[in-house]
């Protein structure tokens, strides 16, 4: 892919910022990234990246020579036109996006007529506008402003980046839209050219309908559950309409992640603000909170009162290949069975550092054998593939009890009834 191109200026280097500045690095462009953490840009100039991304570390260690890591600002400012801002914007307590990080960005920029902010961080709808009245008023008015939203998905974010199913770019029709447009030419991924305040709302509207979806095949697999219809089945069949589509028809636990909640509350309250009751959100977002708890009930009903006994919960991660922990089901899941009285003893292939951080007091285990031994039932909360590959002959000699709840409906209920095991699924037969 490499060609010198036009080099940029990337400001956070979180799971956004990082993999823009070495997939833009891997098309060729010098990146300059910034971030104000100064033990983190420590690392990554020896080379270390510091979260846990399938594919970066190499991407990084290839790219080495056109990636700059840096705690000032200037060097992106001196050598760079366009400066991608991918910093947090993490909910505040009212659920609203917090932009503070953001205002810091927009609040450090010197006046210009060269520069163009492009926004890959998630903002509500109407961030663009204010930040551009801002400028004007601060007589920055020269800077140009770019929403250029960022679709990755986490522990695919690399392939994702380098192969994305569309590019959003909304500006003001002058050069940094342009500029932006001509950096992912070499992805060749179809182009969606439009206004600012679309590009932002194109972002927001995905991820909820997305978490839309997900709230709905869960509520279908509650029903299959009650009238003996298997959702996977179901899933499939509705998956084949073109219009539907197979994906995120999984049924489970209820998403987690960082995006789905954050934004999903944050279009809420958006709407909200701006006087229109979005109705379809709040129950997307209730239905998501009970799916972790169902669990709870199925345990029950199996073992009786919880209080000492043994689950094994396999998998902490909000999913697979990624050692984020952010709104994952098992933060919930492991609160609540605690909550009961059960001695709960959970094994993550990669996530139990971060784990550690939220849940000090929980019980960790060093290998999936380790979490199962002993345990009246086992909980599949992320569907590692080691745990989809567990021989379940051996599980059920290293337990107590016989139940195995699968979370995420990713084992071979077959396997697992042929080992002697009770088998219960989310909305299967
Ligand atoms: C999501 C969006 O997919 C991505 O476009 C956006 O940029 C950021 O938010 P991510 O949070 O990394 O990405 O994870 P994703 O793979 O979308 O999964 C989110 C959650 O939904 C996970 O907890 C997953 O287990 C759950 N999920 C997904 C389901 O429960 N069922 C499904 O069918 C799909």
């Amino acid at each position: 892919m490499s060609v010198e191109r036009e080099p940029i200026g990337v400001i956070g280097t979180g799971y956004v910022g990082l993999v823009t500045a070495v997939g833009f690095a891997e098309a060729g462009s010098h990146v300059w990234c910034v971030d104000i953490d100064q033990a983190k840009i420590k690392r990554l100039r020896r080379g270390e990246v510091p979260i846990h991304e399938p594919g970066l570390q190499e991407l990084l260690e290839r790219n080495g020579e056109r990636l700059d890591f840096s705690a000032e600002l200037s060097g992106a400012l001196e050598n760079a036109r366009l400066l991608f801002v991918a910093v947090g914007t993490p909910p505040t307590a009212s659920g609203d996006a917090d932009l503070s990080a953001v205002h810091e960005v927009v609040g450090a920029m010197p006046s210009s007529g060269e520069h163009a902010l492009v926004m890959k961080s998630t903002v509500p709808c109407g961030t663009g506008a204010s930040i551009k009245r801002i400028l004007r008023e601060e007589r920055r008015a020269g800077f140009s402003y770019v929403s250029c939203p960022e679709f990755l998905k986490e522990g695919s974010a690399v392939a994702d980046f380098l192969h994305p199913d569309r590019v959003v770019i909304g500006d003001d029709g002058d050069w940094a839209g342009d500029a932006v447009a001509r950096l992912y030419e070499p992805f060749r991924a179809p182009l969606i050219r439009t206004d600012i305040a679309s590009a932002e709302m194109i972002k927001l509207a995905s991820n909820a309908f997305l978490a839309t979806k997900i709230s709905f095949i869960n509520e279908i697999a509650n029903v299959c559950e009650a009238l003996g219809a298997d959702v996977v089945e179901v899933a499939r069949g509705m998956g084949l309409d073109v219009r539907i589509g197979p994906k995120f028809l999984h049924a489970g636990l209820g998403y987690g992640g960082s995006c789905f909640t954050k934004d999903v509350s944050a279009l809420k309250l958006l709407a909200g603000n701006s006087g229109y009751h979005f109705q379809l959100l709040n129950a997307v977002i209730e239905v998501n909170e009970l799916q972790k708890r169902r669990v709870v009930a199925k345990l029950q009903r199996h073992l009786g009162e919880l209080a000492s006994k043994r689950i094994a919960l396999l998998g902490l991660a909000f999913k697979p290949n990624t050692d984020d922990m952010r709104g994952a089901s098992s933060i919930v899941l492991a609160a609540r069975l605690r909550a009961e009285g059960a001695e709960v003893r959970a094994y993550d292939p990669i996530a139990e550092q971060e784990a550690r951080k939220l849940m000090p007091a929980l019980q960790y285990a060093s290998s999936a054998h380790e979490a199962v031994s002993g345990a009246d039932a086992v909980v599949l909360v992320t569907e590692w593939p080691e745990f989809v590959q567990l021989d379940f002959s051996q599980v059920a000699a290293a337990m107590r009890g016989n139940v195995v709840i699968d979370g995420r409906n990713a084992l071979n209920p077959q396997a697992v009834r042929a080992a002697g095991l009770i088998y219960e699924g989310v909305g299967r037969r």
